[in-house]
């Protein structure tokens, strides 16, 4: 009899990064179970990876943003058999000014980003323990390190995973244990976040885009290595290197009242940036 495959669950799979891991991570032998709100998606690419890579997948349609149903994916990682990997990705941009605009946007990502992550961690840990392995990666972004007055909930829901994420490494390592965790911090990628968020792309120069493989393969070459933050990219890498050595004062002056600053507004009127 063949060995069982292990298992991985990937959040955000309908498309983008999270389709991107479901393919590959397919190709490298694992059975998937794909969560996201489009079932259609989901079932068309379950269907796609069990003809090229004889993977079985799970599809679990949901809201991750719903308490019902975010109950539903816990249940099913808790009772798991194989489970090796948990892939935290589902995630969305806004544009809406935190202060005056409605608050229902910023309730949603704050539930999708800090409480289905969390969650979702959370199970996939007592899963784990049974064996004493597996692996967690929560996606993040670039957007974690620097902060912006226009975006405030993306930008600090992307800074609490990587504080998240950090300290369950902590944790893990106090602790001796083989569980692998990894905050993924892509900047500017080729999906449907800037169709979603509503802006084109040409508000930034073609170099600094990057292809969900791309992001995918640092990623889990960064998983092996151990390591806990992976920013893909050299242009990124050197972004947050920078941005980390300013100090808050003049970075808090460059993102109020610097030239850079109102340039960006001038250009934000109709092309907004958002990682
Ligand atoms: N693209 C970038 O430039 C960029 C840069 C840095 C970080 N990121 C991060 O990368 C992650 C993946 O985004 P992407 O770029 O691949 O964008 P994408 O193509 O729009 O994918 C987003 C995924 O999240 C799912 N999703 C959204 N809301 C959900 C909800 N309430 N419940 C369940 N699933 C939900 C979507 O599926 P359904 O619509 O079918 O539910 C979709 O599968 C996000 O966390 C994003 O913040 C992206």
């Amino acid at each position: 009899m063949s060995e069982p495959k292990p298992l991985a669950l990937i959040t955000g799979a309908s498309s983008g990064i999270g389709a991107v891991f479901a393919q590959t991570l397919a190709a490298r032998g694992y059975d998937l179970a794909l969560v996201a709100r489009r079932e259609d998606r989901l079932r068309q690419l379950a269907d796609l990876f069990g003809r090229q890579f004889n993977a079985n997948c799970t599809v679990l349609r949901a809201d991750l943003t719903r308490e019902e149903d975010l109950r539903a994916v816990e249940i099913f990682l808790t009772g798991a058999t194989d489970f090796e990997m948990l892939v935290n990705n589902a995630g969305f941009g806004t544009l809406d000014q935190f202060s005056g605009g409605p608050v229902e946007s910023h309730d949603a990502m704050h539930r999708l980003h800090v409480l289905a992550t969390m969650r979702l961690t959370h199970a996939a840990l007592r899963n784990f323990s049974k064996r004493g392995k597996g692996d967690v990666i929560n996606v993040s972004s670039v957007a974690a390190f620097i902060p912006n007055p226009r975006s405030t909930s993306y930008y600090a829901t992307k800074a609490w995973i990587n504080c998240f994420t950090e300290g369950l490494y902590l944790e893990l390592k106090n602790a001796g244990s083989q569980v692998r965790v990894q905050a993924l911090c892509p900047g500017f990628t080729m999906t449907e976040f800037h169709d979603v968020l509503g802006t084109g792309r040409d508000f930034i120069s073609s170099k600094w885009w990057m292809s969900a493989e791309d992001v995918v393969q640092d990623s889990l070459r960064g998983l092996e290595k151990g390591k806990l933050f992976v920013i893909p990219g050299w242009r990124y890498k050197l972004l947050v290197a920078c941005t980390r050595l300013m100090p808050r004062s003049v970075l808090h002056f460059a993102l109020t009242k610097g030239p850079a600053s109102l340039r960006r507004e001038r250009v934000r009127q109709e092309k907004p940036e958002q990682t």
